[in-house]
């Protein structure tokens, strides 16, 4: 288990910023990101998958082709579908990898460590130990499921979750049909824990469109609950999150 960033006695204030559009975030993405970079010598930064993060990673791509930001950091990313190696189409690391080539040389370079596709305890405590003996993700992306997911993080899931196998809740696999059809989306995947999460050192999570706006008002105004897995990000000191207009409802 990672030791969360969590202040019990008061609720730190969350920084939420309503844009104009998605495409808003972007600019201040990869200021988050230089920022980084500027404070560590190598940093663990943390990527997050989905659509939401589509139109940063071509941006990213082009920074990094053009040396407008350095690739002075470590990549991982959140989670993984069960039995989906980075070279296999459809899972998290190869997804991370088409929108943003470079971070493909980075895997090739082992600059980006990839999330196990695999669920044996053994491995999940390896990969684990191996980003704590890097300082642990400095700065981690996030996105919400519609049911307040972060990463694959289901409602119900501990607060102080470490990396662990999960089962998929029927909404992440009716939003994940299209990435997998004609086939079924997999049953399955492999998670950073809330736990690991809360042990980064910044976070900025994004959510656009009307599809999030109910999640969103129970991450922010609702109980801080197992239930709404995002909640607990109000126990972290620095999070930042980025919203369009239909997604702060
Ligand atoms: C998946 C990922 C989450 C991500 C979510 C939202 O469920 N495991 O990390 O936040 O999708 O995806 P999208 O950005 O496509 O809405």
């Amino acid at each position: 288990m990672h030791s969360p960033r969590v202040m019990p006695e008061r609720e730190p204030v969350m920084d939420v910023r309503v844009l104009e559009s998605a495409a808003a975030a972007v600019p201040l993405l990869l200021g988050e990101l230089r920022n980084t970079i500027a404070r560590t010598r190598m940093p663990l930064v943390g990527f997050a998958t989905g659509n939401t993060f589509a139109a940063f990673l071509r941006a990213l791509a082009v920074e990094l082709d053009t040396g407008g930001l350095p690739a002075a950091f470590v990549a991982t990313h959140l989670d993984e579908y069960q039995g989906f190696p980075p070279e296999r189409r459809s899972g998290m690391a190869h997804e991370l990898c088409t929108a943003c080539p470079p971070l493909g040389a980075m895997l090739r370079a082992g600059a980006f460590v990839p999330v196990p596709h695999v669920e044996e305890s053994k491995v999940l405590a390896a990969h684990d130990a191996r980003l704590r003996a890097m300082g642990g993700v400095q700065l981690q992306f996030l996105g919400i499921g519609r049911n307040g997911h972060l990463a694959f993080n289901e409602p119900g899931t501990p607060f102080d979750s470490g990396f662990h196998g999960t089962d998929l809740a029927t909404t992440t696999r009716d939003d994940a049909r299209t990435r997998f059809a004609p086939g079924e989306p997999p049953l399955r995947a492999v998670t950073s824990g809330l736990g690991t999460i809360l042990g980064a050192r910044r976070i900025v999570l994004c959510a656009f469109g009307e599809a999030k706006a109910a999640a969103v008002r129970a991450m922010r105004h609702g109980p801080v609950t197992e239930a709404c897995p995002a909640s607990v990000l109000r126990r972290h000191p620095s999070v930042l999150v980025l919203l369009d207009r239909p997604a702060a409802g």
